[in-house]
This record gives C-alpha cells, structure tokens and sequence, in this order.
C-alpha cells in the first residue's frame, strides 16, 4: 500500500527518495510523486505507473533543480479516487504552498473538505488527502507555526493516517504525524529520514524513533522534536534496526519471490535455533508470558489472520489440537471484528501476520485486548504496530520479505505453531514420549527435505509449462494439508491471475465436482502414514472419471499412481502433520514458474499490497 519518505540532509535528496521509495515499491501502489525544497521554493512532480517513471520524469526536469535541501516522497494504493496524476501525492493547498503526503484513510473527509470549500478552498483531486493539505493550511493561516498547525489539524481527522507536511515558508523542515498507521523518524549525522516503513532509510541509518499515535514529529537536518498531542516534549527512545540493507538484494535470483522461496531452508533453521536443541530437551518458549498454571487449564484459543497468515493458522489449528488437545477457532480478523464472540479472559488470542500492519487484524486484536483476552502475536516484524499490542511475542526470524506473495514467512509461521503447540503439549502432558521426540527429530529434519525440493525443480517447471494455459484449477487435500491446498491456490491466484480454488477433497462431490471436464485441472495433495492419503486418492479418482486433467503432489514411492495421474510432483517422505512446511514450496514453486511463463508482474501482482492497512 501506500509509502512515504521525506528526508533533509546533505545528500542529493532527489537520489534519497528515489531510492526510499524503491524500497517501498513492494508494498504495491499505482502512482508515485515527491515534493522538493529547492531554493525557496516548493517544486512537485507526480508520475503513473511504476517508479521508473517518476525517476525519468526527475531526469528530463532536471535543469528545473538547482539545489534541493529536503523533500517528501510517496508511492499511492488508490483508495479515494482512481490512480490518476490528479489524484497522486503530494497534495497542496489552494495556493501551492503547503504539500502533503499521506498513508491511511480519512473518514471525515467529506464533512472537513464541504468547511473547506465553504471557506474559499479550491479542491482539484477526488482524494481524502488533499483535505489534510487544507486543513493545515488554514491552520497555519491562524497559528503561523507548522508544529502546532499540524497537532491542531490532525485533532480534527478521523480515520487512519500518517503524514508528512512541508511549507514554502518554512525550509528544510518536515512535520509528521501519526495515527493508527506506522511512522518511524531515522537518525543520521548531519541529517534525518522520516518515513512509513523501515526499508525506507534502511541504507542510510539504523538509528530509528517509532512515533505512537497522537504524536508529532518536527525533523530538521539537525533535530527530531516528538511531542504529544498537546504538545508536550516526549522523551523517545532510540532503537537499533535489526535489518541489513542486503536484504533488499535479489542476490542474483530473477524475482524477490524465487529468492525468498530457496531462503525457506535457513529461515526455519533460525526459527528452531534457541528453541529447539535436540530431540530430548524441551522446547524453549520463554516468548509465551502466561503462567504455567495458566497454560495447563487453558482450554480455548481464537487465532485470527487474514490472507496466507490465515491458512498458517488454519494448519496451526490442526497442530495445537493434534498435540496439545485445546480447542481452537480459526477466523479470518475481518469477520472477526463485526460480530459477537465468545473472546474472554479465559481465552488465548493468537494474531498471525507477516506485516504486523495489517488493519483488520490490528482492529481485531484491540477488541481481544478490551476483552480482557491474553493475546499473543506471531508475527515477521517485531517492530510493527501489531507486536507493540502483544501480551506475548512469538517473532518468526524469516528476514524482510519483498514479494507480494508471501512464502517464507508462511513456513516460519508454521514452524512456530509447531514450537508453539509442542510447548503447550509438553506443559499439558499430552503427547506420548516416543512421538514427541519423533516430531521433534522430523522438525529438525525438514530444513533438508526443503532443500531437496529445491535442488531440483525441472519436474515442477515442466508441469507449470504443460499448465500454464489452463483458466481454472482445483486444488484438493484433506486434514492438516488442506490449509497447503488454500495457500497453494491462493498463490496461484495471487501471482498468476488464474482462477484457482483449494477445497477439503472430501467437500469435492458436495458441489465443486459439477465444474470438472478436461478444462479443469485438480492438484491433489497426498501424504502416506495418516489416515487421508487413500481418501483423497479416491476423490482424485472421482475427478478423473470426470475428465479432469490431474496433478498429485506426494511423497508416495507407490508407482501405481503415475498411471491415475497426468503428472506425479515428488517430494521427500514426511510426517503428515509437519508435511505442510514442504508441500507449500513445490506448490510456491509451480505459481511462480507458471506466472513467469506467462510474463505477469511476479514480485508486485496487480491490485495487491504487501501490508493491507485498510480495512
Ligand atoms: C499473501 O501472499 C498475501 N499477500 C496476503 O494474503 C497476506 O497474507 C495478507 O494480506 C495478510 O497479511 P499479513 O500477514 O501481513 O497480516
């Protein structure tokens, strides 16, 4: 979604922003623009379409640039208005003077933007934004102090914002501010960086300032200024990033996503280390804060998440009652949040999310918290909004994922669930010696059964050329592997734009079966050793008597089923309740060959954001 960056300072500020924004451009967006000091004067440039555009445009116009001082920077998600030029940011007010940037949704926007008017305002875009530019605006006619006309005007805003505002009058210094979206001030010598996420100014400093909600921000090249909102001095703390800029390196891989795909191996390998010694020590969870009396009574978890963190914490369900016999409801936060729940102070809250941002999630929690729920966050991004509101933290160590379409920040939620769920069965008594040291063994084990899928992906390149055609696909698996079956079409999907739909196998003659003729190609996941490899093999029978073209991915030896299926994907024997963390990559690994093939967008898909800060 949408990005900001503003910095002052001595460098060529033009290549800053360019290059913050670049670091931003995961997030997706649609538009991008930058606002700059130069001499006295406010100079804006807004372009459509990729940042490349934006550069170019810079280049062509260089001769207009003599020396700009500061800037603000920002890449748009379309959310109040189309992606247009009109509507891109920065946005001013009527006379040019006052430029914005802005993340988040203005709710009141069409009552404060009808005042405005009222007052003589001229509006030329359709978005929520260019009210705030107003606003401050007016403000700054009364008070003739930026500071106060930003905390003055932001008292007024309802809804989701982060901010950045700069004034013709007022040089080389930008006012931020914040409310339920993320803001974070970077420290340098001689110069400051302020901008909505870490990538941002993670090339030039790690020295970071979150800023809360309700709080301002005035950075100059020499000074960061937080105050609250009513304008007292707040003394913040300085906190060390724990990134490294090589992160945003594609490291010689086509796509961000092939890269993070192959890191899957070490990251599980990082999410294990500390916790998991060997196969006779318990796990060490010290991340969990509840009391261990606590934990030996609990009886009901709520896990909720959306998207890919929601078919993580499908299979968590799977994994927690399988081990540790606690009863869990898995809801998606947006459901979640608008209806009555059964959430107490009894219950443990599980919110998963990869971004740690994600708005429905981040409401979701809230409303556990004032329910007096212990909640517990899994998430990718200890330094996010969402790990702020944890009673417990669980981070998942998977590094910075640039993709759109998450992966390895699904196997590390897995695996934490796995650690999770066998600390909670070693605390409640409930699973077998000889079986809990076999998980255990296995789960150290699955690095290299990853590996091995990577080592050799020709079988799945081949099956996403012969593929790549087809409009719509099936994917079936029963138990634990139905959330890989979701998550396996949801990729698809995402990357591809091919309609793809997971499904319990069993649900398959209930209605979807009425779909399948030769156009419909099935994936069925088959895992030997439970008790769903040969229901499954029955309903991909089902579907071949009914012309579908079929795709098995299992770690069967049996040579039987390379005469049901169209093409058999291998992968290495595995436990079926830990076979989620390597059946989701060859399916990772299918979407995106086939979405290479066909030429689409893989690292930033259409229409999609990486942190989904909107409701
Ligand atoms: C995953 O590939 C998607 N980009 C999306 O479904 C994502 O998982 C969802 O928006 C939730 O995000 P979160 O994990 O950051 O909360």
């Amino acid at each position: 979604m949408c990005g900001i960056v503003g910095y002052v300072g001595n460098r060529d500020v033009v290549e800053v922003l360019l290059k913050g924004l670049t670091n931003l451009e995961y997030r997706g967006y649609d538009s991008a623009g930058m606002a700059l000091q130069d001499c006295g004067e406010v100079k804006i440039y807004k372009t459509l379409g990729k940042l490349i555009n934006l550069k170019n445009e810079l280049e062509a116009k260089k001769s207009e640039l003599n020396h700009p001082t500061s800037g603000i920077g920002h890449i748009r998600w379309a959310t109040h208005g189309s992606p247009s030029l009109i509507n891109a940011h920065p946005h001013t007010c009527s006379c040019g003077r006052l430029v914005v940037v802005h993340n988040g949704i203005i709710e009141n926007y069409k009552e404060l933007r009808e005042e405005l008017i009222k007052k003589g305002c001229t509006f030329r875009s359709q978005t929520d934004t260019e009210t705030i530019a107003h606003l401050v605006a007016d403000e700054y006619a009364k008070a003739k102090d930026l500071e106060i006309a930003v905390r003055n005007s932001v008292k007024k805003l309802q809804g989701a914002y982060a901010i950045c505002v700069m004034h013709k009058d007022v040089p080389d210094v930008i006012v931020g501010a914040r409310k339920h979206a993320p803001m974070l001030v970077g420290i340098g010598e001689n110069e400051n960086f302020i901008a909505s996420d870490t990538p941002a100014i993670i090339e030039y400093t790690k020295k970071t300032i979150y800023l809360d909600d309700n709080e301002t921000a005035v950075v100059t090249k020499n000074s960061v200024k937080v105050t609250d909102k009513d304008g007292n001095i707040v003394e913040k703390k300085i906190e060390i990033l724990p990134w490294e800029p090589m992160a945003l390196s594609k490291l010689g891989y086509k796509h961000f996503m092939l890269k993070e795909i192959h890191e899957q191996p070490d990251v599980i390998r990082n999410v294990l280390n500390g916790k998991l010694y060997d196969i006779d020590s318990p796990i060490n969870l010290s991340e969990v804060k509840l009391d261990k009396e606590i934990l030996k009574k609990l009886n009901k978890i709520q896990i909720i998440a959306c998207g890919t963190s929601l078919h993580a914490a499908l299979a968590g369900k799977y994994i927690i009652e399988d081990f540790a016999g606690i009863s869990v409801e898995v809801e998606a936060s947006s459901e979640y949040i608008y209806r009555k729940t059964t959430t107490d102070a009894s219950t443990l809250v599980i919110g998963v999310s990869q971004s740690g941002e994600t708005a429905d999630t981040i409401t979701a929690i809230k409303q556990a918290k004032e329910k007096n729920a212990h909640v517990l966050i899994i998430t990718n991004r200890p330094d996010s909004n969402m790990a702020r509101l944890a009673d417990s933290l669980i981070p998942v160590n998977a590094g910075i994922e640039v993709s759109v379409a998450a992966t390895k920040s699904y196997t590390a939620q897995l695996i934490s669930f796995y650690l999770l769920a066998i600390n909670l069965a070693e605390i409640k008594g409930t699973l077998d010696k000889n079986y809990l040291k076999d998980i255990k063994h296995e789960l150290i084990q699955l690095p290299t059964k990853i590996e091995e899928v990577l080592s050799n992906t020709s079988a799945i390149q081949e099956c996403a050329r012969k593929f790549s055609s087809y409009k719509n696909f099936i994917y079936i698996a029963r138990g634990i592997n139905l959330a890989t079956a979701l998550e396996g079409a949801l990729k698809l999907k995402e990357i591809s734009y091919i309609n793809a739909t997971g499904y319990a196998a069993g649900e398959l003659k209930h209605g979807p079966i009425a779909m399948l003729d030769e156009t419909m190609p099935v994936l069925s996941i088959l895992v030997p050793g439970g008790i769903t490899y040969e229901k499954v093999l029955s309903n991909s029978e089902e579907a071949k008597a009914r012309n579908a073209k079929l795709i098995a991915l299992t770690s069967s030896k049996d040579t039987n089923i390379d005469n049901l299926f169209d093409v058999v994907l291998r992968i290495p024997q595995v436990m079926e309740i830990l076979s989620p963390a390597v059946t989701c990559v060859p399916l990772q690994l299918l979407a995106y060959y086939i979405a290479e093939f066909l030429g689409k967008d893989v690292d930033q898909p259409r229409n999609l954001a990486k942190s989904v800060t909107v409701e």
